[in-house]
């Protein structure tokens, strides 16, 4: 697997809502080979706090030789970052892990729930790109209306149509995105790619499993290093054994990890 480490120009920061900022890095070896579910690690300042880079997924690449993460600031690296300066340069490690595998036989249903929204886009693209004749479904949750608005526009762009879900019901759906899904005419041939919080994928993998739609899903548990030499990412394996989210994934098939509830 081919991995870079870039030194990246920050070309632009857009605020989206108070927490959530779309950063857009000029890495033209990064982007010309990222495929879409893969992440990258990024040194968030120019000091040793923190001391470990963050995984962020790329939310999409651009012929000019960028790409974008969308991320929500929770603590110290993602608070730095988002204070990062046009022009800044920062040190990124990737394209890392397997993404999702595009299965060009059965209809494409991306779902994604707060920040997993963020990998989906690139991997909308790329099916229209691969799979003109088959277009996508979209069904994304997030907590509310500010949260969810900003990151629907850049599926609309493409000409998708989000099926929405917050759980205030300030837009969509009022409740899950499992109960959208659930009302959805998908087929009998469908593949959902999927990516949030656990319990969300847990719902989404079981629904998908009785309906038998293939399933993959992308694991964002902690990492430190991003290329299998720590074990901080290990998840356990339903034929036995541990994989790591970081090398092995972060998408799995739903149907190879053990799930919890
Ligand atoms: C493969 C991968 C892709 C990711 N892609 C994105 C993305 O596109 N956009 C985005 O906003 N975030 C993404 N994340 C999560 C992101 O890496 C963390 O939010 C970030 O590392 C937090 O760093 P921090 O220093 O700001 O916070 P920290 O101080 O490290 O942590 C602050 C809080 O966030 C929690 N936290 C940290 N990492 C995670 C995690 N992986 N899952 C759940 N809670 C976590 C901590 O437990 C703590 O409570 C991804 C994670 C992985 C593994
Ligand atoms: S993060 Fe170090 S092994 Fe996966």
């Amino acid at each position: 697997m081919s991995q870079i480490q870039e030194k990246t120009q920050v070309i632009r920061l857009e605020q989206l809502t108070s927490d959530i900022v779309r950063l857009t890095l000029e890495a033209p070896n990064i982007a010309s080979i990222a495929n879409p579910g893969q992440f990258v690690m990024i040194r968030t300042g120019n000091s040793n706090d923190p001391l470990l880079r963050r995984p962020f997924s790329i939310s999409q690449t651009s012929s000019d030789g960028c790409f974008q993460i969308l991320f929500k600031v929770v603590g110290r690296g993602t608070s730095l970052l988002s204070h990062c300066r046009e022009g800044e340069y920062l040190s990124v490690l990737g394209p890392l892990g397997r993404g999702y595998r595009i299965d060009t036989q059965r209809r494409a249903c991306l779902v994604g729930g707060g920040m997993g929204i963020a990998p989906l886009l690139f991997l909308g693209k790329r099916v229209l790109r691969k799979c003109p004749d088959l277009r996508p479904v979209v069904v994304l949750g997030a907590k509310n209306r500010e949260e969810l608005a900003p990151l629907i526009d850049d599926f609309a762009a493409l000409g998708l149509k989000v099926h929405a879900a917050t759980d205030d019901g300030s837009l969509g759906h009022h409740g899950l995105l499992t109960d959208v899904l659930k009302a959805l005419d998908l087929g009998s041939r469908c593949m959902t790619y999927v990516c949030g919080p656990k319990q969300m994928m847990t719902a989404v993998h079981l629904f998908c499993r009785s309906m038998h739609y293939g399933c993959q899903v992308s694991v964002e548990t902690s990492m430190a290093c991003g290329m299998g030499a720590c074990l901080g990412c290990i998840v356990p394996l339903e034929k036995g054994g541990y994989g790591h989210s970081c090398s092995d994934g972060p998408v799995f098939d739903a149907e190879d990890l053990v799930w919890t509830l």
